[in-house]
């Protein structure tokens, strides 16, 4: 079984993902954190010309941490799983993951993946393009304040002082949607089948809750 979900960035998906693979005991898969290496990558290479670097993408692989349960993710055989989530990373991530060798690299390992085993899969193109039949596609939102206070809280918790002002971070959140949105190809869009579940009110566990009993009412996968 393939769950799908999808959303802008803060919209909580990761968290809520996660909890409902560990429900279900599905694999959970974090497909933005793919992204990340690949910039990682590009970042750590000097930022060289973008023609070369496709020429040669890193080797980006996953795993999991047997201790905490999370995924680990590496590149070139190196755990940088605390490094992707640095500043550097998150404001190039968006232009490097518009690049079509990049995401035809990744989109194939993610489909790769989903038809190994059953698993819940966050990202912003997953249930538009990388699973359209999916058996289940949320799209989840949240109002821009909400997430961007979400967003500070998790860096608190991951230790990534200074932190940024709300306002500020309201700001880049914005623009990182809005490249998203707007590239070319497969952009975050809500899939025409997706449910869309609004989480500016909602707990991580409410948020959990609704999607296990949507995927506990699909009988037919
Ligand atoms: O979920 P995240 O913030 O870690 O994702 C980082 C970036 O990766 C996001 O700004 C856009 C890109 N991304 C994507 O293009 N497609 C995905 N399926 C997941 C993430």
């Amino acid at each position: 079984m393939i769950i799908a979900i999808d959303g802008p960035a803060g919209s909580g998906k990761s968290t809520t993902a996660r909890l409902v693979a560990k429900n279900l005991g599905f694999i959970y898969v974090d497909t933005g954190a793919m992204y990340r290496a690949v910039t990682l990558s590009w970042l750590e290479q000097g930022k060289p010309n973008i023609a070369d670097f496709i020429q040669d993408l890193p080797s980006i692989t996953l795993g999991i941490n047997a201790h905490t349960n999370e995924q680990q993710t590496f590149l070139n055989g190196i755990d940088v799983s605390k490094e992707i989530r640095g500043r550097e990373v998150t404001e190039h991530v968006s232009y490097i993951s518009s690049l079509k060798t990049v995401r035809e690299k990744m989109v194939e390992m993610q489909r790769n993946i989903g038809n190994a085993q059953s698993v819940v899969m966050d990202g912003r193109d997953i249930g538009t393009a990388v699973f359209p039949k999916a058996h289940l596609k949320v799209f989840m939102v949240a109002d821009i304040r909400e997430r961007a206070l979400r967003r500070l809280q998790e860096m608190k918790i991951q230790s990534m002082f200074p932190l940024p002002k709300l306002e500020d971070l309201m700001i880049t959140m914005k623009q990182r949607d809005e490249y998203d949105s707007s590239r070319e190809i497969d952009p975050l869009r809500q899939a025409d089948d997706a449910i869309l579940l609004d989480t500016s009110n909602l707990t991580i566990e409410d948020q959990a809750l609704k999607i296990i009993e949507l995927a506990n009412s699909i009988h037919n996968f």
